[in-house]
């Protein structure tokens, strides 16, 4: 067992984990944050997409141990925040999702490419999501609601 102290969501957590543990069971099994999906468990298909330090990271493929001293985001931070409220409500009203299953990721990766100011155009959205596989929805409703949430946070204009 390895002693680790990190930030999960804005709390300092501490705790031991083995060497082989992934950030994904982590998260799922010890911190009970469920909203953190896995599908592939090999880097694949980017249902288990987390912010470490701010940045989407695959949390199936960091091991635990190797997230001492970082900062971790899961889904379940944005209650609050104003860019995944856009999301949320445009992936609902246009219809961007059919099981869900995809769905926590796709936000974290949405939300991403809308501060970084990549959600200009369809093809940057479409360039963004590569790495986000959708099993149901044929991504183009995806892509519509991305695009009209950038739009309506005013940061498309950005890539125009
Ligand atoms: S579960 Fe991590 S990339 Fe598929
Ligand atoms: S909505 Fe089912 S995998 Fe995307």
């Amino acid at each position: 067992m390895t002693a680790i102290r990190l930030q999960i969501n804005g709390a300092d957590v501490a705790d031991d984990v083995p060497p082989r543990l992934s950030l994904a069971d982590f998260l799922r099994e010890r911190r009970n944050l469920t909203g953190t999906h896995l599908g592939c468990e090999h880097g694949v298909c980017g249902a288990c997409t987390v912010l470490v330090d701010g940045a989407p990271a695959r949390s199936c493929l960091m091991l635990a141990v190797a997230c001492d001293e970082r900062r971790i985001q899961t889904i379940e931070a944005f209650a609050d925040d104003p860019v995944m409220q856009a999301l949320r409500r445009n992936f609902h009203q246009h219809h961007a999702l059919q099981c869900g299953y995809c769905t926590p990721a796709m936000l974290i990766t949405a939300r991403d490419l809308i501060l970084r100011r990549r959600a200009g155009s369809e093809r940057e959205i479409r360039d963004g999501l590569a790495g986000n596989i959708c099993r149901c929805t044929g991504y183009t409703n995806i892509v519509t609601a991305i695009a009209a949430a950038a739009k309506e946070l005013g940061t498309e204009a950005a890539n125009a």
